[in-house]
């Protein structure tokens, strides 16, 4: 598919207003998307595990206006209160999307959203958030065009959301989602997510992801502005290729069941990540001394128990646990007797592996 493909035929129904919600949840990436090109194409291809606790809902409210369409009319609340410090960013989604959604402007929007983590929890919701917000565009779009198929609802959905924020794209469905064009994963493209459809072992099924909060402040450096001082960093190229083969050489993993050779890639990625941080100019450090903290504790924990936990980050100082589910009971114990100490107020999300987002029926 291109992007053609997403600009629609004119709509054979006609809707006045109504009500539509949905829930999507937030994703870790196992391979990491870090560097971008126009028009939010990834630099290279990445895949995550779709979370099943850290969810956004959001409900879109709409109402046809009777004068002539100028401009974009929204309101925004955010866990009910007004937020007009969130309009810049949804007014940008809004531009980019109106070509592939051209009633846009003829509705006036009430846009409601809440999280199920906690507000600044350091824990991204762009990705959450960007991807209720098209299903929302995306369940009106079908009122107006009621025999549109599912599947290009799903995958018009993830490209929308991409064009929030591209990690966003990798929200919709569950359980290993990739997103950019990969040789040997099959349909796997820049302009959305599909789900990883290979064989995937019992042993990565329910996955845990305990989620640590070392730190809940601002971030200093924006995952925006971190992607673009990809585009002349000296590692660049290395780096994209190293992704490639890391999606490779997962492949191999989810097919065998290998957690050693999973947590060398995993882990591997998230330095990757973070050292990109590091020698990109200007340099900037997201890691806190308690995210290092955490992390040698980890090594040590596997130095002597020979279970299986790993640790990925994101752009920030919050550690992402990850742990097969047969070894959850012990795995568990340690985490809260030994890692609790590292987090902002002893704060932390229990999550696993989930399918996907979910439209909630509205009474
Ligand atoms: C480190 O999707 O937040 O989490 O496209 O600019 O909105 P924008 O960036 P965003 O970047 C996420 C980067 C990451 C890695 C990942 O999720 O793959």
């Amino acid at each position: 598919m291109t992007e053609k493909d997403f600009i629609p035929q004119p709509y054979s129904a006609a809707v006045e207003q109504g009500e539509v919600s949905w829930q999507s949840p937030s994703n870790i990436a196992l391979v990491k998307y870090w560097g971008k090109l126009e028009n939010q194409i990834p630099a290279n291809p990445s895949i995550s595990f779709t979370l099943n606790n850290c969810r956004t809902t959001t409900s879109l409210k709409f109402q046809k206006k009777k004068d002539l369409a100028t401009d974009f009319d929204f309101e925004l609340f955010f866990e009910g209160e007004k937020k007009d410090s969130f309009r810049p960013k949804i007014q940008k989604f809004l531009e980019r999307v109106e070509p592939y959604l051209p009633f846009l402007k003829d509705y006036r929007f009430v846009i409601e959203t809440s999280n199920s983590f906690p507000h600044s929890s350091g824990i991204a919701s762009s990705a959450s958030g960007m991807s209720a917000l098209a299903l929302c565009f995306m369940s009106l779009e079908k009122q107006l065009d009621p025999e549109m198929r599912e599947e290009y609802f799903i995958r018009k959905s993830s490209f929308l959301a991409r064009l929030g924020s591209g990690s966003a794209c990798r929200s919709i469905e569950g359980e290993l989602v990739v997103w950019g064009l990969h040789n040997s994963i099959y349909e796997s493209s820049d302009l959305y997510g599909v789900p990883f459809r290979d064989e995937v072992h019992e042993n990565f099924r329910n996955y845990r992801d305990t989620i640590l909060l070392v730190d809940k402040g601002e971030k200093v450096v924006s995952s925006t502005v971190g992607h673009d001082l990809m585009n002349d960093h000296p590692y660049a190229e290395t780096r994209f290729r190293q992704a490639h083969d890391h999606l490779d050489e997962l492949q191999k993993i989810f097919r065998s069941g290998d957690l050693e050779e999973f947590i060398k890639i995993v882990e591997s990625e998230a330095l990757t990540l973070h050292a990109m941080m590091m020698t990109s100019q200007p340099y900037f450090l997201l890691m806190k001394p308690n995210t290092l903290a955490i992390i040698n504790r980890v090594f040590k924990f596997r130095e002597e128990t020979g279970l299986h936990l790993c640790f990925t980050l994101d752009a920030g100082a919050n550690v992402h646990l990850l742990y097969p589910d047969n070894e959850k009971e012990e795995t568990l114990e340690f985490i809260k007797a030994e890692l609790l100490q590292y987090c902002q107020g002893g704060q932390y999300i229990e999550d696993h592996v989930g399918k996907g987002a979910k439209q909630v029926k509205l009474a």
